[in-house]
């Protein structure tokens, strides 16, 4: 275990996750955390982030230097180098030099942590003050022309740093550094593979549901709740019951993707629950998009639990349980920006299910608690998942309901459906899926244009393509997509959807606009 230390900066998660990277497992921690906490987690080596502050700055946050002579490896990064340096005795001064962005770095002696890599290379820099003298012991490694120390280390005592962030992808040769460190100076073994994560934990939920509990997963088509549910099946079989309620509003095929694919892929004892005339006649006459959204997760909960309700009954009926288990996908960053700390949770979730006995508790069952987002995709590959499940791109839980701008109905679904089928088959066809963070298509079912085809007028509908990139959803740009491939596909669709008779391709950023159109 690697902890990362952080002060505040938006890299911690990006630093566990190159340590992972390297195939040790890491933890992030806030740096409020008293040093004999951090200690009592026997972590192998910890890593000190970033930060946004000067050290001298009030309130600045600090590190108890007692950290440093714990005979813990460290690695300070950027603000945690400076902090490194001066809990240590060593100098860092307000220069008024102050590095942003890609900054030249000379190697000098290279040491055991730059050992190999080129004595000029570029990394990437964000600081005002600087170490002017490394503390006693320490060996430099590495200057810039504004900054005499910008890399040091002391093997012995098996403590390391760096100005820069080898962390990100601008600085060459950062993953290298940070390996160096882990493996060669704090002697960490890479072991982290999904092998052994796959393995470690099917035999923790087997330790948590016991020998004879029941577990409950819903099932929303998309890729955490499949890996979640497919590690579970594997540590207890048919204990596990998964729900998956069809509310209609999914995309052409992706039902059948998880009552057919998922269950031959994995053996899970699946219900579906067919729930489309429940939604669609709530959702009759509701065009307002927060509105369609209530009607939506309404019903959601209301199906949702019944099914619940009635798998409970069963079990409670064959064999007396009185604890059940909920399965949840919830990722690793959820954990940390809800502050709290990773391993399997003992959350107890009151649920309000109708017709069940009161003293049935639920407990969660969290497998991917621990992972981010491209580890998930990694277990669900190891677990043999199918890849169209896999790397299925993000689609909003209200599926295409909040994709057709206007009343939703059957009618307008099957048109959207058609269209959204042929621009999904000709983005693979084009090799784009993972060039393309979504695309979503939207259906302007209150809109109409004049077009001609054939010899006659026609008077139909517009579908709108919003291909975007993106890291997290949170921001997005629109995706400049192939003019051949926008061609194929606005042919394809205006021929073979009969209401639709142009295609439009959305060019806004987000901001202004958002990803899903409602
Ligand atoms: P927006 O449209 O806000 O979308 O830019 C950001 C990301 O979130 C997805 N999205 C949703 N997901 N329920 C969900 O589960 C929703 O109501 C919802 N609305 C948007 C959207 O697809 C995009 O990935």
């Amino acid at each position: 275990l690697v902890l990362v230390v952080d002060f505040g900066a938006q890299y911690a998660q990006l630093i566990a996750r190159r340590v992972r990277e390297a195939r040790v497992y890491s933890e992030i921690v806030p740096h409020t955390m008293p040093v004999e906490e951090i200690l009592a987690r026997r972590p192998q080596a910890i890593v000190l982030s970033g930060g946004p502050s000067s050290v001298y700055a009030e309130g600045a946050p600090s590190i108890d230097p007692a950290l440093f002579t714990a005979g813990v490896p460290v690695f300070g990064m950027c603000y945690g180098f400076q902090l490194m340096a001066q809990g240590l005795g060593g100098t860092v001064a307000h220069s008024g030099a102050r590095e942003y962005g890609r900054t030249p770095v000379t190697v000098g002696e290279a040491g055991t942590l730059l050992e190999g890599i080129p004595a000029e290379h570029s990394v990437w820099m964000s600081h005002g003050d600087s170490v002017t003298e490394a503390p006693e012991g320490f060996a430099v490694l590495a200057s810039t022309q504004v900054t005499p120390v910008a890399a040091f280390e002391d093997v012995e005592r098996q403590l390391a740093g760096v100005q820069w962030h080898p962390e990100v992808m601008h600085t060459q040769h950062g993953q290298q550094v940070l390996e160096h460190f882990l493996l060669r100076i704090a002697g960490c073994r890479p072991t982290w593979t999904m092998v052994n994560i796959v393995e470690e934990q099917i035999e923790a939920i087997r330790t948590q549901i016991g020998e004879t509990g029941r577990a409950i997963c819903g099932l929303s088509g998309g890729v955490d709740s499949a890996v979640a549910a497919a590690i579970v099946q594997r540590a207890i079989g048919d204990r596990l019951t998964c729900v998956y309620v069809d509310h209609g509003l999914m995309r052409q095929g992706e039902t059948e993707q998880v009552e057919r694919d998922f269950v031959a892929a994995t053996g899970v004892d699946l219900k579906v629950v067919d729930a489309e005339k429940r939604f669609l006649d709530a959702l009759a006459g509701v065009s307002d998009p927060e509105e369609k959204r209530k009607v939506i997760g309404r019903e959601f909960i209301r199906v949702f639990e019944a099914a619940e309700a009635e798998v409970l009954a069963d079990a409670i009926a064959q064999d007396g349980a009185k604890v059940a288990y909920l399965v949840q996908g919830t990722l690793y960053p959820d954990v940390v920006e809800s502050g709290g700390g990773a391993g399997t949770s003992n959350i107890k979730s009151h649920h309000n299910v109708g017709g069940l006995p009161d003293d049935l508790e639920f407990e969660l069952v969290e497998p991917l608690r621990t992972l981010f987002k491209d580890e998930v995709r990694l277990m669900g590959e190891q677990l043999g998942l199918p890849d169209e499940i896999v790397h299925r791109q993000p689609f909003p839980g209200p599926g295409l309901g909040i994709r057709i701008i206007g009343e939703v109905t059957r009618e307008r679904l099957d048109i959207l459906r058609a269209a959204d089928a042929i621009a999904r088959e000709e983005m693979t066809r084009a090799g784009l899926d993972r060039d393309i963070w979504q695309m979503p298509v939207v259906l302007l079912a209150d809109v109409r244009s004049v077009g001609v085809q054939g010899d006659g007028r026609t008077y139909g509908h517009p579908v709108v393509l919003r291909p975007v990139t993106s890291e997290d959803a949170m921001t997005a740009d629109w995706a400049r997509l192939p003019y051949d491939v926008m061609e194929t596909i606005s042919t394809r669709i205006t021929n073979e959807v009969p209401d639709v008779n142009r295609v439009a391709v959305d060019i806004t950023s987000k901001p202004p606009g958002t990803i899903e159109w409602e």
